[in-house]
């Protein structure tokens, strides 16, 4: 069942650019739901203090030290007192386990999207702009895509490429498909998403 306006939480674990982005994107575009979170692992990474200058409300659920399954169990029971419906993740350095996605599935009824820097199936996993100079392709880009439990394999929301110059280097290259590519493309995904969500929730609401 979907809910109208449903409660997102971005989840980050670095500069947050993307996350940023999504801020803004909750701010100027009409979505039909509420950002609700922004969740983070590292306590001293700069997403935190991105999210509290827009007065959003943050949340560190520290992994160091812990097992991966306690960790997550903190996390559930964040999105679930915050009353989280679906999840976007935006840098967030750890992986999800089948068994957080279908245990959050099965208490929220949501979804779990996430952007990588390539152009899936093609250069998944870490590092995926160095990959792609290193591959010495024409053509890079980026995807958002909803998460599954194999890493960055997940059904296709949305795509977007741009011409490699060949003279950015493979850090110049990450930098260009942030700017150039994910900061509007994942605000556009999420918006693609949630539309499609909306006549449902229409149905279904009182
Ligand atoms: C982005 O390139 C995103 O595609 C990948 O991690 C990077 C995060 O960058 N998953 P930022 O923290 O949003 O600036």
């Amino acid at each position: 069942m979907h809910e109208a306006n449903p409660n997102i939480a971005i989840f980050a674990s670095g500069q947050g650019s993307n996350a940023l982005a999504l801020m803004d994107a909750f701010e100027r575009r009409d979505l039909p739901a509420t950002l609700a979170l922004v969740l983070c692992n590292c306590e001293d990474a700069p997403v935190i203090q991105k999210a509290k200058d827009k007065g959003y409300p943050t949340v560190v659920v520290p992994h160091k030290g812990l097992p991966r399954v306690e960790h997550e169990a903190h996390v559930l029971e964040t999105v679930e007192k915050a009353g989280i419906s679906h999840i976007l993740l935006a840098g967030y350095m750890r992986i999800l386990t089948a068994d957080f996605l279908t245990r959050f599935q099965a208490t929220r009824g949501g979804h779990v999207l996430n952007i990588h820097p390539s152009l899936l199936p093609l250069f998944p996993g870490l590092h995926a702009a160095e990959q792609q100079w290193q591959a010495g392709v024409e053509t890079a880009g980026a995807t958002v895509h909803f998460v599954i439990p194999e890493v960055d394999a997940g059904p296709i929301i949305l795509q977007r490429s741009l011409k490699v110059r060949g003279d950015e280097g493979a850090a110049g290259l990450g930098e260009r498909i942030r700017s150039e590519i994910e900061h509007s493309l994942y605000p556009d995904a999420v918006q693609t998403f949630l539309d499609k969500l909306s006549p449902l929730a229409e149905k279904v609401s009182p």
